[in-house]
């Protein structure tokens, strides 16, 4: 069973120690310690950050973290999305010993169910950028929605799905 369960004192070492694979290190600069360290600059400045534990069958297997914020970059300026709210998918890994196994898909397909409840605010999007070059994060994101939108920053698409309230 894949649960999402806050960062605690008692699973964060196990999030820290979680890592992808050396051949998957070109897809981002991000990691689980980073993000957590973001998260919390994040919600100090008052924009929501949800770091979470990826649990199958009550073992830490992976972390994801998103946030709520305002689709507001100068690059998106000319997009029906600019300046509208959005749920950002920060960072989303699954173990490099536990990939291939359908946690990451089971694992996203729940985050996406907890934020049609729009936890944090209304939003009309999710949106994530993942490297070009990342062809099952690609593969994955497609298969539950997300299209590109041709915005390319650092190797990364911009991919989006439109947000209904479930
Ligand atoms: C992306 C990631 C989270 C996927 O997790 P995972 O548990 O290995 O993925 P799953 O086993 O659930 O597979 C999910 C989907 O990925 C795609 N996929 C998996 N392996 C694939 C492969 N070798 N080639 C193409 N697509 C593949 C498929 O769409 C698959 O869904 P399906 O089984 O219904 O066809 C994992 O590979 C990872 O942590 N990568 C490193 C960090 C990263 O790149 N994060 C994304 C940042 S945008």
């Amino acid at each position: 069973m894949i649960e999402l369960r806050k960062i605690t004192g008692d699973n964060i070492d196990d999030v820290i120690a979680l890592d992808i694979g050396e051949n998957q290190r070109e897809f981002t600069e991000l990691t689980n310690l980073r993000s957590i360290a973001d998260a919390y600059v994040l919600n100090a400045d008052g924009e929501p950050a949800i770091p979470l534990a990826i649990y199958a069958d009550d073992v830490v297997v992976g972390f994801l973290m998103y946030t709520y914020d305002t689709m507001d970059h100068k690059s998106f300026k000319n997009e029906v999305f600019y300046r509208k709210m959005s749920y950002f998918i920060w960072y989303f890994m699954i173990d490099k010993s536990y990939q291939g196994k359908g946690y990451g898909k089971l694992a996203f397909e729940k985050m996406l169910m907890d934020i049609e409840t729009m936890p944090h605010g209304e939003a009309e999007y999710v949106a994530l950028f993942y490297h070009t070059r990342n062809v099952v994060a690609k593969t994955l994101y497609a298969s539950l929605g997300f299209v590109d939108t041709g915005i390319i920053q650092d190797h990364s698409m911009l991919a989006i799905k439109n947000l209904v309230r479930k």
